[in-house]
């Protein structure tokens, strides 16, 4: 599969590349360089994946990355623990280390500043460039520039680079070989041009600008993403109140192309390791700079108040949630991942266990990284096995598994029929027609239409 995303006469010229951090922006990229040609070892200080690693166990779910990391190491691909071993002779370090959220909703630069103080002390000789792929606000690449300067070890500053990344989880690898676009961010004429050609056999757009535009592209592309669902999510739930169908309306709307298609499927919100922290994130920025992101707090404040609805109407429907049993289907942000980070899944278990319900969950990929968050939470392998004798079954990821369920066998082992849709891919006539009681998102039901008709009679 991967292997036909880079064509063979798109070779050129090896260079020793690093990369510091084997999450998932890290090792991606380390594996995708891998195979445009160039000599990458990727350092992480959690001894347990290097040690994975290296006998090809993947730390994470992403398609066709084994593949490529069985295919390179440890020919063009090696795994350390150690900064001097990762940094020396490399022409380029990539910084690719998490910025987790911290309380206060601001991303927490720890990881970022000491590996760039690491890199710096490790360098001996060979001055490599510093590219940052970790997404964090706006100037800090500038400030990580300082942190090098200070800690040089007597061989002068480090030329570094903004190069914000654009993988999907599930995607990663096509999105890193088939990019729509590459942004490069630097002072530095010499490292911009250097970063650029790493990116050349791509054959995509690269823009080249400067440090802070370079992290603004990425900031206000994810907020435009968030926007994009939140936007659709208010109209839902319009649509919900005149007794219309947002799927239509969706189609209707993606038919011009200034809309476009993608980023427009209602549901219970945006979740994942991006979109919500880069949101957050973004915000606070802009209001440490004195700005008033109305748009952006909105856009945070409709993606919570959709799991928020959802359970409204399901309490509407069973009087009261208190000791009612639930089946959660999906638990993972998004379907092919098992990513649990601000899943939306995660806040409805919140929500459900505050109003003492009970809760059996399934999904194919997730249910590990879900109990880590909720160690006594109940995990069924089978989804009919999570509706035994429920009240509700709540969809939270669409898994083609809960897409293809059979209808007519849930309606058997359920105790009170009802199907909260929150990613509107069950086939609501039939559903009924089945004798459930079906509620999607934004869909028209028969109170939504005895409503709107109310209001304009
Ligand atoms: C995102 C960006 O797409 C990527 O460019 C960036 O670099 C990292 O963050 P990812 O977090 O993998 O990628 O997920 P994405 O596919 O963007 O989906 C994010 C969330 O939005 C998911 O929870 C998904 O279910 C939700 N979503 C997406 C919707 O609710 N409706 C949609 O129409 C699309």
């Amino acid at each position: 599969m991967t292997s036909s995303l880079v064509s063979p006469r798109q070779a050129h010229r090896a260079r020793g590349i690093s990369i510091i951090g084997a999450g998932h922006v890290g090792l991606v990229t380390a594996a995708c360089f891998a195979e445009l040609g160039h000599r990458v070892t990727c350092m992480d200080i959690d001894a347990n994946r290097i040690n994975d690693l290296r006998h090809g166990v993947m730390p994470f779910h992403e398609p066709g990355l084994p593949e490529l990391v069985e295919r390179h190491a440890p020919e063009r691909l090696t795994f350390t623990t150690e900064y001097e071993e990762a940094v020396r002779g490399a022409d380029f370090v990539f910084l690719a280390v998490a910025t987790p959220t911290t309380a206060f909703g601001t991303p927490d630069l720890q990881y970022v500043r000491a590996a760039a103080r690491d890199v710096a002390r490790a360098v001996n000789g060979k001055r490599p460039f510093l590219v940052s792929k970790s997404t964090a606000p706006v100037g800090i690449t500038d400030t990580l520039e300082s942190v090098l300067t200070s800690e040089a070890n007597g061989h002068g500053p480090l030329q570094v680079v903004a190069n914000p990344e654009f993988l999907r989880e599930g995607t990663a690898v096509r999105d890193f070989l088939k990019p729509d676009r590459v942004v490069i961010g630097s002072p530095h004429a010499e490292a911009s041009e250097a970063v650029g050609e790493l990116y050349e056999p791509l054959g995509a757009p690269i823009i080249y600008t400067d440090i802070k535009t370079a992290e603004m592209v990425k900031y206000a592309s994810n907020a435009f993403l968030a926007t994009k669902i939140s936007f659709i999510n208010e109209i839902a739930e319009i649509c919900e109140r005149v007794g219309a169908d947002v799927r239509d309306v969706a189609r209707g709307m993606s038919l011009d192309k200034r809309i476009g298609k993608h980023f427009l499927n209602a549901g219970i919100g945006f979740g994942g390791s991006c979109l919500p922290k880069d949101v957050k994130a973004l915000s606070h920025l802009a209001a440490v700079y004195g700005s008033h992101p109305q748009l952006l707090n909105a856009v945070l404040e409709i993606n919570l108040e959709q799991r928020r609805r959802l359970i409204a109407r399901l309490r509407d429907m069973l009087g009261s949630l208190r000791q009612a049993k639930i089946g959660l289907f999906g638990l993972a942000f998004k379907p092919e991942t098992d990513d649990v980070r601000d899943a939306p899944a995660l806040d409805l278990i919140r929500m459900l266990e505050y109003e003492e319900a009970t809760i059996r969950a399934c999904d194919p990929a997730a249910a590990d990284a879900a109990r880590i968050v909720f160690p006594t939470l109940h995990v069924e392998a089978d989804p009919y096995e999570a509706a035994q004798d429920a009240d509700a079954i709540i969809i939270a990821t669409e898994w083609q598994q809960f897409k293809d369920i059979d209808l007519a066998r849930l309606r058997q082992v359920m105790r009170t029929p009802i199907i909260a849709d929150g990613r509107n891919v069950i086939n609501g006539d039939e559903a009924r027609r089945l004798g459930f009681v079906y509620f999607g998102i934004g869909l028209p039901d028969e109170t939504t239409v005895r409503n709107a008709r109310r209001v304009v009679a």
